[in-house]
């Protein structure tokens, strides 16, 4: 029997990634089930599409948490017994630690506050992948060092709205719009210390009519996320099968 690929997944926002996946699994197009959805945000509709098709949810709320972290005096009390500052800030390639260290430390330090707590909720899960659907936070490397603890290397997947390594960021489909390209795409990869940075394991691309407007545009991405998404974690899925006798 074919063991499936235990899946876990995080979001912020509208879930259509997620539903794509979700379907995926459910119709038997890909050898993997959803073990989990986790987010940022609470209330948003990708948590009521993942509680519809009976996955657990959870959400951990970073806004909170780094409003909280602003307010506390003794931020250090709040960090992971297991955090060590100049390691993770030697490791990442999220924020610029010479031009404003003082900045780049709380940054990092508050990010890690909320991670400790998404690694509570993920660790009590059996997973083998962890996938980015829509999740619009950056992963430090403390996060990144506790997921990735298997020989077999990379175990988060992320989908950005771009042709990467072009527009990397938080507007993807915005960017590609206002350079005026006439070929959009997406792109699914590994997570890595970088933003947006990762292994390339599928893209997808689309033309960009003239009288195209941003809304086409998106709608245009998001119908190819939907097949590329599901197609990346079968690679994953086929790349990892576990035979059970
Ligand atoms: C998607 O377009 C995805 O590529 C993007 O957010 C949207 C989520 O839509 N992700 C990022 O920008 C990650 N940096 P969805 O919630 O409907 O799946």
């Amino acid at each position: 029997m074919v063991q499936k690929l235990k899946v876990g997944t995080l979001i912020s926002g509208g879930g259509t990634n997620l539903q794509a996946i979700i379907d995926a699994c459910d119709q038997g197009r890909i050898d993997a089930q959803i073990v989990f959805t986790g987010s940022d945000v609470g209330g948003v509709k990708g948590l009521e599409r993942a509680k519809k098709a009976g996955i657990n949810t959870f959400v951990v709320d970073y806004a909170r948490i780094i409003a909280n972290c602003r307010q506390i005096r003794d931020l250090d009390s709040l960090l992971p017994k297991d955090f060590d500052p100049e390691e993770i800030l030697g490791k990442q390639r999220l924020v610029d630690v010479e031009k404003n260290h003082e900045k780049a430390l709380f940054f990092i330090k508050s990010r890690v506050i909320a991670e400790r707590q998404l690694l509570d909720h993920i660790e009590s899960y059996d997973m083998d992948l962890l996938v980015l659907a829509g999740f619009m936070r950056v992963l430090t490397p403390y996060f990144i060092d506790r997921i990735n603890t298997s020989a077999l290397g990379h175990r988060i997947m992320n989908i950005h709205p771009a042709l990467l390594p072009a527009f990397p960021g938080t507007d993807g489909y915005g960017d590609t719009f206002r350079y005026g390209c006439k070929i959009g795409g997406c792109t699914v990869h590994f997570i890595d210390y970088g933003e947006d940075t990762g292994p390339i394991i599928g893209q997808k691309a689309f033309e960009i009519a003239d009288e195209d407007t941003l809304e086409d545009v998106k709608e245009k991405g998001l119908q190819k996320e939907w097949e590329l998404y599901p197609a990346c974690i079968q690679k994953f899925a086929q790349s990892r099968k576990v035979i059970s006798i």
